[in-house]
């Protein structure tokens, strides 16, 4: 039986940090109002010139490093995203260009927050069917380049960067399980409303913005992402308990703390980095990830939650042992 199993991460963040105390320049908010709706102190947003695939890149090569193999060794590219660089070529392929590798496939895939969790779900199917030895999966977004910088109810909330990992097969787990799910009729609580055929060609920059129901998405997402939680447990046999750790999708601290609360989970055991980095959609798992493995608390051997919900919506789990 082959397994896959993360040999390194990575993560990379845009230079420039915008503060509450900044927005308050831009917007009718204040910092308390922002920390106590969201837990969001700062954000990183990327420059004019800085593409998402650049994040990428940066994120890709911490990772590459820190599995030990180089950028030859990579024989599949997945990225999660909403914001790539163009319509087409895909994003993976032009991170496979700056990454001087040619030849593997590489796509990307698009499920606003849950991106990296699908991403990394079908890297596990190909590394289970012996045809991957070494994925290269991003998640990563520019997605302050949607926003509407005047309006206050989205504005505040997101943020841009870049996790990634490095997976290769193993004789044992590694990823135990995966679940992922969708439901397209909650379309009109939370999307981007300009797309390749519809409205592209009319559309001017910033003349659209996130459309999102905050209230609605909040309850079905504090719902869904205990729900995610529960079933990959229960499909495991595994007392929650047993958990190390559990790295949520980072939207909003309020909903991390009610799912920690709805599973009985206490907050010690969630990887919170909503603060710093904002609402990153389907790069925040992937940098919480990294955060946790860098700063110590994650350690080998460990087991892990991960999971993600977003616009769609879309939904998933992964259970591993790090
Ligand atoms: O990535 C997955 C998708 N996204 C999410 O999961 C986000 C889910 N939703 C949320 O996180 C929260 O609903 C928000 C943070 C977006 C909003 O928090 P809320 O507690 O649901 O606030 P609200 O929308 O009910 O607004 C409360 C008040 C309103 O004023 P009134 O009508 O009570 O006078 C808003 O106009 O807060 C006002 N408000 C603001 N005030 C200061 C909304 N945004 C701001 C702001 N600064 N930035």
């Amino acid at each position: 039986m082959i397994y896959s199993k993360i040999a390194g991460t990575g993560r990379y963040l845009p230079e420039r940090i915008m503060t509450n105390a900044d927005l308050e320049k831009i917007v009718d908010t204040s910092d308390e109002w922002i920390r106590t709706r969201t837990g969001v102190e700062r954000r990183h947003v990327a420059t004019e010139d800085q593409l998402t695939s650049d994040l990428c890149v940066e994120a890709a090569k911490n990772a590459i490093e820190d599995a030990g193999i180089t950028a030859e060794d990579i024989d599949l590219i997945v990225v999660g995203t909403t914001s790539p660089d163009l319509i087409f070529p895909n994003i993976a392929t032009i991170i496979q260009e700056k990454l001087g590798i040619h030849g593997c496939p590489a796509f990307s895939i698009e499920a606003a927050c849950t991106g990296f969790i699908y991403a990394l779900t079908t890297t596990d199917k190909f590394i289970r069917a012996g045809e991957t030895k070494c994925a290269l999966v991003i998640g990563a977004e520019i997605i302050t380049k949607l926003i509407d910088w005047t309006d206050r109810t989205t504005c505040v909330l997101f943020g841009d960067g870049a996790g990634a990992v490095i997976v290769k097969p193993a004789d044992e787990p590694g990823i135990i399980s995966t679940h992922l799910g969708a439901d397209g009729k909650y379309k009109e609580l939370l999307y981007y409303p300009v797309g390749v055929s519809k409205d592209l060609y009319k559309a001017g920059v910033g003349d659209s913005r996130i459309i999102m129901s905050g209230n609605e998405v909040f309850k079905v997402a504090v719902k869904t992402l205990g729900n995610v939680a529960t079933i990959a447990l229960e499909a495991n046999g595994i007392d929650k308990d047993d958990l190390d750790w559990l790295i949520p999708h980072q939207a909003n601290l309020r909903i991390i703390q009610a799912t920690a609360k709805r599973l009985g989970l206490p907050m010690e055991k969630v990887i919170v980095t909503v603060q710093d980095h904002g609402n990153t959609s389907a790069a925040s798992v992937p940098m919480a990830l990294d955060v946790a493995v860098r700063d110590g608390r994650i350690k080998r051997g460990q087991l892990i939650l991960m999971e993600a919900f977003g616009g769609g919506f879309t939904w998933g789990s992964v259970l591993m042992r790090f």
